[in-house]
């Protein structure tokens, strides 16, 4: 077993080659800041389309900055991709794992992420530096990532090499600035080297500076909690607009006063949480606590409400037909918007999966729309995606606002009447549309509180 020890010198020095494993949203948009500031870096990833794309310059994630960043890269010679681990690894001392952790059967699916760093352990070498930026249960670092990297490659970390945690806090459509102006990161390290070396390849590339966290399990925990408290947060507003609802008054109304006071912050209410992020993050606490025989019992319940939201409005919905003469298999849903959040092509966890499976209950024939997501093979077959309003909206009886695309801002029900050529009912799961263009037309907005009467025979009237 090879233990050079090594002078903590040599250790916080490091070249300008950066492997970053996994180039999806969060590692290409590593890749790219890493790229603006000069390092030389070879992108890893087991999808052959990914890597082709990145070596024509592009990116499948569409983040504003990163392709244009890759192109110049490209062209100066400091950038490629390749599926090969031993051609991305041999060239680089710091190696970034960007690959993604989620949640199987409400348990944490670390597979992928132990199966990466497995691979990059074969290669690593004296003085490397490994970066782990998914978001993780706390502890994983300490008793299972760094223990099977010293297992494969007989170095001890913070003696031959660095192993650094830096918990990614990007959010899409500002992915660059988020890192480089927005915020602090936040990096701790196995030991002291690890967190100096952390902190001298940081700093240069934010605005905002470091925040160094005592260990990884800190580090791995902050990044959990941002995630929890946003759950336990919307549980609560769609605790308090489902109240509303049945009180015929607005929430939003309310959340605007209530959120005059400083100390108030109300979230928003709305059809469900969705995304790789928020969606998760409670799980790795739920099952971290659960090994030492501790519920955390509010994160628990705020993932319930969560996920009962969309089943909640669905039905909510399927009521104002029960005395319609006509089934409801005979009726057609638009469902405006498949990705989890506005203004952004990914659909990973997103709540319209629930609101399908909720309506497939009664049979009705769905159609689906999004501008920016074209094909889908999670979709049951019997569902249409399109990508042209005036087909889903042709003939359909509901339309329900799925997702805050910017381009359903500006819906009235003139258009509707228009290329649906009736007058469906329109639900807004996520409050964007403007009631003043929805003058006497059957409009729900989640949390308002407005009554709309039951469907009886032929189209609903206010
Ligand atoms: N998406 C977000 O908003 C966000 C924000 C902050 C942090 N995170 C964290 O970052 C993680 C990654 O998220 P993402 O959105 O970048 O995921 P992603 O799915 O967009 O990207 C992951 C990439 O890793 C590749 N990959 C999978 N297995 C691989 C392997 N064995 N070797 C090499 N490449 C492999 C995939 O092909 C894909 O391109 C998440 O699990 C989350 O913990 C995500």
């Amino acid at each position: 077993m090879m233990k050079n020890k090594l002078p903590v010198k040599h250790l916080i020095q490091h070249d300008r080659g950066v492997s970053v494993c996994g180039l999806g949203f969060v590692g290409s948009t590593i890749a790219a800041v890493l790229l603006r500031h000069g390092y030389s870096v070879v992108g890893l990833d087991v999808k052959d389309s990914v890597v082709k794309l990145a070596n024509r310059g592009k990116t499948h994630t569409l983040e504003p900055g990163v392709a244009e960043t890759f192109e110049t890269a490209l062209r100066q010679g400091r950038f490629h991709a390749t599926t090969n681990p031993a051609q991305a690894y041999a060239s680089s001392s710091v190696k970034v794992v960007a690959v993604p952790v989620g949640v199987k059967q409400n348990k944490p699916d670390l597979s992928i992420l132990t199966a990466s760093v497995s691979t990059l352990a074969k290669y690593l070498k004296l003085g490397d530096s490994i970066v782990v930026s998914p978001t993780i249960p706390v502890g994983t670092s300490r008793k299972l990532l760094v223990p099977l990297v010293e297992e494969i490659s007989s170095l001890t970390a913070d003696r031959d090499f660095n192993y650094v945690y830096n918990p990614e806090r990007i959010s899409y459509g500002q992915a660059i600035a988020d890192f480089e102006e927005n915020y602090p990161l936040i990096i701790s390290g196995i030991g002291q080297r690890s967190l100096k070396f952390a902190e001298k390849f940081y700093s240069p590339l934010t605005r905002k500076g470091v925040i160094r966290m005592s260990s990884t399990d800190a580090a791995e925990a902050e990044k959990t909690f941002e995630g929890i408290y946003r759950d336990v947060n919307i549980a609560l507003a769609n605790e308090l607009g489902s109240f509303c609802e049945n009180h015929g008054i607005d929430f939003w109304e309310i959340r605007s006063a209530a959120n005059s006071q400083p100390y108030s912050h109300i979230h928003k209410t709305g059809l469900g949480v969705g995304g790789f992020c928020i969606p998760v993050y409670p799980y790795f606490l739920i099952n971290v606590a659960g090994e030492s025989g501790i519920k955390p019992k509010m994160t628990m319940l705020a993932r319930r409400i969560n996920d009962s939201m969309p089943g909640y409005h669905v039905q909510n919905v399927a009521r104002l037909f029960a005395n319609s003469s006509v089934a409801f298999k005979d009726r057609k849903v638009a469902l405006l918007g498949l990705a989890f959040r506005g203004d952004v092509p990914d659909k990973r966890l997103s709540p319209t999966y629930d609101v399908i499976r909720e309506f497939s209950k009664f049979g009705p024939t769905i159609f689906v729309h999004d501008p920016l997501i074209l094909s889908d093979r999670d979709l049951p077959s019997s569902v249409v995606l399109t990508s042209k309003m005036s087909e889903a909206l042709e003939n359909a009886d509901i339309v329900m606002v799925c997702t805050d695309h910017s381009i359903y801002r500006t819906l009235s029900a003139n258009y509707i009447r228009k290329y649906s050529k009736k007058e469906p009912v329109v639900f807004d799961g996520r409050a964007i549309l403007d009631p003043k263009k929805f003058i006497g037309y059957p409009l729900i907005i989640a949390g308002k509180g407005d009554k709309v009467p039951m469907y009886l025979e032929g189209p609903l009237k206010p």
